[in-house]
């Protein structure tokens, strides 16, 4: 995989979980990129980190300008549902002023811009939700993100990529939802209550980040699904995983997500028909669960 491009790639949220797999995707394939991050400025695996805040309408145009962008993959965001719930007006500056400003500096450069969303922006009373099925979210998260989708569409050229539940190890900083499994299995020093009906098509990062930047440097645009080949719930995820390490899954509790009892509801199934982007990216790897469990966690074992 050596293919360089002519792109200057823009990434905003390369420090996130997803980012930092962005960024190991975009590197391997010697593309020209730069990172903006709120923290300290220096380079991440070669690729240099500029300190920009996207709170920061005045900056983020300055260094818009002085990169120069093609192609901007758009993955910062304030990603949690708690974290939205808890700051809703910071989760529309974040995930919807920003996205729009962002839109609109690509669109003047000619530039084209790939937003990463989510399956939150659907209800999820039906499942199996295709591209042409209207956005209906019940959470301030899903709220946010799906008010961002048609400041990006509106950009002929532009692509918006709804991404499911991501799996797999933190490359960075931010534990992710596996990484606390992982713990929760191999030191046994935590229980764990995991939902067993809310439904996902879960996706590794590896492979979310590689559709994510095939999407992004061919000549596409429009809304792409990218879910996992499986419809599973957070203790289908956690309890294949203990039995994939050889344990029995004592160390996780089910759950319902109306137990919960917090302040907005969460959607039932929000799985994603991932058809267009099988059609359009076929020769890309789409590993079942335990397929993408077995080599994620050859080096965790080693
Ligand atoms: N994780 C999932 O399961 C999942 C599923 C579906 C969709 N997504 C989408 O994927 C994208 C990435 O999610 P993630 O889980 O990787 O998020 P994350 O780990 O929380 O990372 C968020 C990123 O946003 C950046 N950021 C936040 N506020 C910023 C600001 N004011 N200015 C500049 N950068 C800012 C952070 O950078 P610094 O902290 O370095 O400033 C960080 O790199 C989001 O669009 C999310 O909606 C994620």
């Amino acid at each position: 995989m050596s293919t360089s491009t002519t792109h200057r790639v823009l990434i905003t949220g390369g420090t996130g979980r997803l980012g930092t797999y962005l960024i190991r995707e975009l590197r391997q394939r010697r593309v020209n990129s730069q990172i903006w991050s709120t923290g300290s400025p220096g380079s991440r695996d070669g690729i240099p980190v500029e300190h920009v805040d996207l709170l920061d309408v005045d900056h983020v145009a300055r260094a818009f300008q002085s990169f120069g962008p093609t192609l901007v993959i758009h993955a910062a965001a304030l990603s949690t549902a708690d974290a939205c719930l808890a700051n809703p007006a910071l989760a529309q500056r974040i995930n919807v002023d920003a996205t729009e400003q962002l839109s609109d500096l690509c669109r003047l450069a000619g530039a084209r811009l790939v937003y990463t969303s989510t399956d939150l922006v659907f209800d999820g009373r039906r499942g199996g939700y295709h591209e042409s099925d209207s956005p209906s979210p019940v959470m301030v998260y899903g709220r946010t993100k799906a008010a961002a989708e048609p400041m990006v569409l509106r950009v002929a050229g532009n692509s918006v990529v709804r991404l499911s539940l991501l799996f797999g190890p933190k490359l960075g900083q931010r534990d992710s939802f596996f990484d606390l499994q992982w713990r929760a299995i191999t030191t046994g020093d935590r229980r764990m209550k995991l939902f067993t009906d809310e439904w996902r098509t879960p996706i590794d990062y590896q492979t979310a980040s590689r559709a994510v930047v095939e999407i992004a440097l061919a000549n596409t645009e429009g809304i792409w699904h990218v879910g996992g080949p499986e419809r599973m719930s957070r203790w289908e995820m956690g309890e294949r995983l203990a039995r994939f390490l050889g344990q029995s899954p004592t160390m996780f509790e089910t759950t319902s997500r109306d137990s919960i009892g917090g302040a907005e509801p969460r959607p039932e199934d929000v799985s994603l028909d991932s058809s267009r982007w099988r059609c359009r990216f076929a020769a890309t790897d789409w590993p079942t669960y335990e397929e993408a469990l077995g080599w994620i966690l050859s080096p965790l074992r080693s």
